[in-house]
């Protein structure tokens, strides 16, 4: 008896799925935690693949506004209008500065990022298309990442080390909330700070699977020989 429980005990626990993430394909807009506002470091996204060489430069750039749960889980691909640039025409010019594509068009870029992440970002505030974009921007100029550092003496370096903790600590001292990093072969190369859905304030991010970096880190700056 005590065998066949124990049996069914680590069968339950083999089969969990919560170490991997759930994806609700056609979820509803709104049925989630809170948002991860995520930006990328052009240069390390840059190492690790081709980037259209224009568009390569020493900075963040919003990859995304997110809806997300706590469990890792998060709804994509809800119902809603498809994207149109006509009703962001008003945010073209930002929108190409601020959150390009560095691999192909920008329209590509926010047709997805609209079709699996806006149309399920509808509530509270954001209300439309147009409101899913602006407040990405209005995000990114509110949480410079690059200025955040800057304030406690972490620079871009291509020889520098940085504990991800001392990051962190750096970006919650600075706008109050503790943001998930992501690295690529020790290279910083993605920061993403939790909003709250109703009123878009910084929160701390609770542990999000896959949003580790591990060992000493680099910020590589523009003199690294990354191969673009
Ligand atoms: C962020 O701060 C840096 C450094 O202070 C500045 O150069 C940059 O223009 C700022 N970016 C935005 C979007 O305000």
């Amino acid at each position: 008896m005590k065998t066949i429980i124990l049996a069914t005990v680590l069968l339950v626990l083999l089969l969990n799925p919560t170490s991997s993430v759930t994806i609700y394909e056609n979820g509803e807009p709104g049925d989630f935690d809170f948002y991860l506002f995520v930006q990328q470091w052009i240069y390390s996204y840059c190492g690790e693949q081709t980037c259209i060489g224009s568009k390569v430069r020493e900075a963040f750039t919003v990859h995304g506004l997110w809806p997300e749960n706590t469990d890792g889980s998060y709804p994509s691909f809800c119902s809603g209008p498809t994207f149109s640039s006509s009703a962001i025409s008003d945010l073209l010019t930002e929108l190409d500065y601020d959150w390009p594509s560095l691999t192909g068009p920008n329209t590509d870029f926010w047709t997805h990022e609209w079709s699996k992440h806006g149309t399920c970002s509808i509530t509270g505030p954001i209300t439309n298309q147009h409101s899913y974009f602006q407040t990405g921007l209005s995000l990114y100029d509110k949480f410079n990442i690059t200025q955040a550092f800057e304030q406690k003496d972490i620079y871009p370096s291509s020889y520098k080390t940085y504990s991800p903790d001392d990051m962190i600590d750096a970006i919650d001292s600075v706008y109050g909330g503790k943001p998930a990093l992501q690295c690529q072969s020790g290279d910083l190369s993605t920061i993403a700070v939790c909003i709250d859905k109703d009123t878009l304030d910084i929160m701390d991010c609770p542990y999000l699977s896959g949003w580790t970096c591990s060992g000493d880190i680099t910020w590589p700056s523009s003199d690294n020989n990354n191969s673009y």
